[in-house]
């Protein structure tokens, strides 16, 4: 079936006080979403890099990151690193399949498009591969990460942009 934006979904910038909010999201993703993929060590390994809540606030805060809202409250967010490279994309499972993710990577594209970046690249989950692939990226190659004490894999894609302004 095909993903609808839901008539309530809107964006927004992040704000410092979203990130206990954030951390959940990231947990809750992981948790529900990528049992298929990985083991549950990996997803205990890979949800640890949001347990120094302070550090994990402060990358959010480093990074363009936007929140997508459901009537208000935060159901997922997703950022954008150095200007091309999308860092993180994380829906709440009870959000899931509804668009939000699209949502949240069509105002990435844009905006890294409108500021003269040719491509975007991601280093997708496996979980993540196929949604990155259906909006046109193509898959570079494969990588493994170190992530306390476990080994996750993953796949860097990169998708060309139009340049803003129609130009080609
Ligand atoms: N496998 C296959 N297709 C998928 C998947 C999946 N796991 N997830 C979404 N899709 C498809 C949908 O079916 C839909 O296709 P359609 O338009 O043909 O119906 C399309 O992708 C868009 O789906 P959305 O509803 O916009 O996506 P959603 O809001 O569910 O978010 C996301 C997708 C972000 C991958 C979500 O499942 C998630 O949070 N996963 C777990 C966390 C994760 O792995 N995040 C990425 C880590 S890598 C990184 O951060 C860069």
């Amino acid at each position: 079936m095909m993903a609808m934006a839901h008539p309530k979904l809107a964006l927004r910038p992040f704000l410092a006080e979203d990130t206990p909010l954030l951390r959940e999201i990231f947990r809750d993703s992981i948790a529900e979403l990528t049992g298929d993929d990985y083991t549950e060590a990996q997803q205990e390994a890979w949800a640890s890099v949001a347990d120094d809540e302070a550090a994990f606030g402060k990358k959010l805060g480093s990074q363009l990151t936007l929140i997508a809202t459901l009537e208000g409250s935060p159901v997922g967010f997703a950022s954008l690193a150095g200007g091309n490279t999308i860092d993180m994309l994380y829906v709440h499972p009870a959000a899931a399949g509804q668009g939000v993710g699209t949502m949240l990577v069509d105002a990435l594209e844009k905006l890294a498009g409108s500021r003269g970046a040719g491509k975007l690249s991601v280093d997708a989950s496996d979980s993540a591969r196929d949604f990155f692939e259906k909006r046109g990226y193509v898959a570079q190659q494969r990588n493994t990460v170190a992530l306390a004490g476990e080994w996750l894999a993953n796949t860097t894609l990169q998708k060309p942009l139009a340049a803003a302004g129609g130009a080609s």
